[in-house]
């Protein structure tokens, strides 16, 4: 038996094309448009990446975007007063600041600038405490996208023993969260985890947010289990590649064989990610506007 593998680009580009219908009918009806406005600091590879195509989305969903860059040894005191006017100014309704930020910069301060209402991240306290006491509101983009992805395979989690492999704020915690408000029944495993394959064995939902590569066998997996991994890791470059693969938090090839449901990276939660970011800005737009 193989498993069913979760199309993480067909959902995200169905959740766009939803979000842009959506747009589009506001726009028709009352001539608003929904605006997110991007900061990124220094020039990091990967983030570059990210920021473009978020920009890109937002705009093909009929958003407008706003892109910020400010060089990699800009005061913090500045990258607050642009949050302070992104704050102020009533066609932006989403604010990013992308991560990770230059060192130099508290992130924390950042992040607790950016008012609630707009922060499209769910990184905020304030918006991260609402989802710890079941009171959702903006919520994190990756646990959020993962959420839809498990919903693909399950209509109910009650009953159903999730566990979830790490424990950052911006995946692991809220992640548990989220399963835990769809009344599964919710272990968080990490690094001091006694057992991690046992505790990974007893779970019919696997989450996966490590950032170590192929962490996860598939011996470790429950037969029939949905697993989602959120991790996406570069391997070392082979010779002859011009690129190391990329893999996921799981032993694809191992876990598939087991598995209910998995999602494959590339191809499963990423795609999901920047779809959610979209469903925020347009959920934040209307709490402000409407
Ligand atoms: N860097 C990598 N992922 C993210 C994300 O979801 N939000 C922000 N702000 N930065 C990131």
């Amino acid at each position: 038996m193989s498993a069913k593998i979760i199309d993480g680009k067909a959902i995200a580009e169905n959740l766009r094309n939803t979000i842009a219908a959506e747009v589009a009918d506001i726009a028709a009806r009352t001539g608003a448009q929904p605006g997110l406005a991007v900061v990124l600091v220094g020039n990091d590879p990967a983030s570059e990446v990210y920021v473009g195509s978020k920009a890109r989305q937002t705009v093909a969903v009929g958003m407008r975007s706003f892109e910020h860059r400010l060089p990699a040894d800009v005061p913090e005191a500045e990258l607050l007063a642009l949050v302070a006017r992104l704050n102020a100014d009533d066609a932006v309704d989403g604010i990013l600041v992308q991560l990770p930020l230059p060192a130099h910069i508290n992130t924390d301060r950042v992040i607790e600038a950016i008012d609630p209402a707009k922060d499209v991240d769910g990184f905020h306290p304030v918006n991260a405490g609402r989802l710890l006491i079941g009171l959702p509101t903006l919520v994190a983009c990756t646990p959020l996208g993962s959420l839809l992805l498990l919903q693909s395979v399950h209509q109910d989690f009650s009953g159903l023993s999730a566990v979830v492999v790490g424990r950052s704020n911006i995946v692991g915690k809220p992640v548990a969260q989220l399963l835990l408000q769809h009344n599964a029944t919710v272990t968080i495993a990490h690094s001091r985890t006694r057992d991690l394959p046992a505790v990974v064995r007893a779970a019919d939902i696997v989450v996966a947010a490590v950032g170590r590569p192929e962490l996860v066998r598939g011996e470790w997996i429950k037969s029939g289990a949905t697993v989602i991994d959120v991790g996406i890791n570069r391997l070392p470059q082979e010779p002859g590649a011009a690129k190391g693969r990329l893999v996921g938090d799981v032993a694809f090839d191992e876990a598939v064989k087991v598995a209910g449901a998995i999602t494959p990276v590339p191809g499963g939660v990423g795609p999901m990610t920047i779809a959610c970011l979209l469903r925020n800005t347009l959920q934040a737009f209307r709490a402000r506007r409407f």
